[in-house]
């Protein structure tokens, strides 16, 4: 098959008016959290085991139709020999994997963020493409405070996510683009509208710089949120209103969908801000690339206990659903 036709043919396996992508790359750090919050050892073996036991939830491919893998979850297998990523399209579910090599402090920029992996990355793509994976995700992070992110921020971490994404293209890996605007600290919504416009303007301009194809890109963005810490929390009308301006004023219609990251959302608020997203009229498939808000009532009711898989099944199909129920707009929080 030619670059051009894997590209096409993924976007189309992907984007789906009731589905959405499930983002189960946690790096080696994050996953040890994660595991810990559950009082669960973070080993190979235990990653596996709760991995594959997302992977083979029965009916999760009528709710997601993606999964973002992280680097040794592509080399795993299940109990059976089952590679994960077969099992994935077993389920009609596209295997991707999260190519970026975390971050470090931008020099020049003070409090500002710089994600690495650039150098090799077409290598390590021409292998992954082998395991399995169809797309890849890269994430810059902008912390927001007085001076941040500067110019210099801006431009830099665009520059990255627009060099990343035109190397996946060429290789035929269909690119999720991820600026992600932190939650974190007391601002506003108001400042994080501000940022998010600025973010998503110099990440489009650098797109278009190195020539990415829109049509077969997926962006996966923040919500504009209140600050985690801010006293004053906006409602999921307002937080709805501000991200689809946000988003008209800056992503192009060519972009087939745009798939929400969580960033520290309770599962229900997540899901709630999605459905009052798809009240509004927007050009763009609008749906979840949610990592925690999917996988949180999954990962406490599993307990790090094989006894648990069914319950730990359980949960993770009941948030998948009422994602997609809040994709199609016809969510209500008395279901939950
Ligand atoms: P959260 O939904 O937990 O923010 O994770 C999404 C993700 O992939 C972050 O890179």
């Amino acid at each position: 098959m030619s670059i051009q036709t894997d590209l096409q043919n993924c976007i189309e396996d992907m984007i789906d008016d009731s589905r959405g992508i499930l983002a189960a790359d946690e790096s080696s750090p994050t996953i040890a959290k994660r595991f810990a919050s559950i009082g669960a050892e973070s080993t190979e073996e235990m990653r596996r085991q709760y991995r594959s036991l997302l992977l083979s939830t029965d009916g999760l491919g009528e709710y997601i139709c993606g999964v973002i893998l992280f680097e040794e979850t592509l080399a795993q297998s299940t109990n059976n020999g089952q590679s994960l990523p077969q099992l994935a399209w077993s389920n009609r579910i596209v295997p991707g994997i999260k190519v970026d090599k975390g971050l470090g402090d931008l020099p020049g920029a003070p409090g500002d963020k710089i994600t690495f992996g650039l150098d090799g990355l077409a290598e390590r793509l021409v292998g992954y493409k082998e395991q399995g994976a169809r797309f890849a995700k890269w994430r810059e992070l902008y912390p927001i405070t007085s001076h941040n992110p500067t110019p210099l921020g801006l431009s830099a971490n665009a520059e990255m996510l627009a060099r990343y994404a035109a190397q996946c293209q060429a290789l035929g890996v269909v690119p999720i683009v991820e600026p992600e605007v932190l939650m974190d600290g007391k601002h506003d919504i108001e400042r994080c509208h501000t940022v998010t416009e600025k973010v998503l303007r110099s990440v489009f301009e650098a797109l278009a710089r190195h020539r990415v194809q829109l049509e077969l890109l997926i962006l996966k963005p923040n919500m504009v949120l209140s600050g985690k810490s801010c006293p004053q929390q906006a409602g999921t009308d307002e937080v709805a209103e501000r991200t689809l301006q946000v988003l008209k004023r800056t992503v192009p219609a060519a972009v087939p969908s745009i798939n929400f990251l969580s960033g520290g959302m309770t599962p229900e608020q997540a899901t709630e801000n999605l459905n009052s997203l798809n009240q509004g009229q927007a050009p763009w498939q609008l749906s979840t690339s949610y990592g925690r808000a999917l996988q949180e009532p999954a990962l406490k009711a599993w307990g790090g206990s094989s006894n648990n898989g069914a319950a730990c099944q359980a949960a993770l199909l009941n948030r998948a659903r009422l994602n997609s129920l809040a994709r199609q707009g016809n969510y209500d929080s008395s279901m939950e």
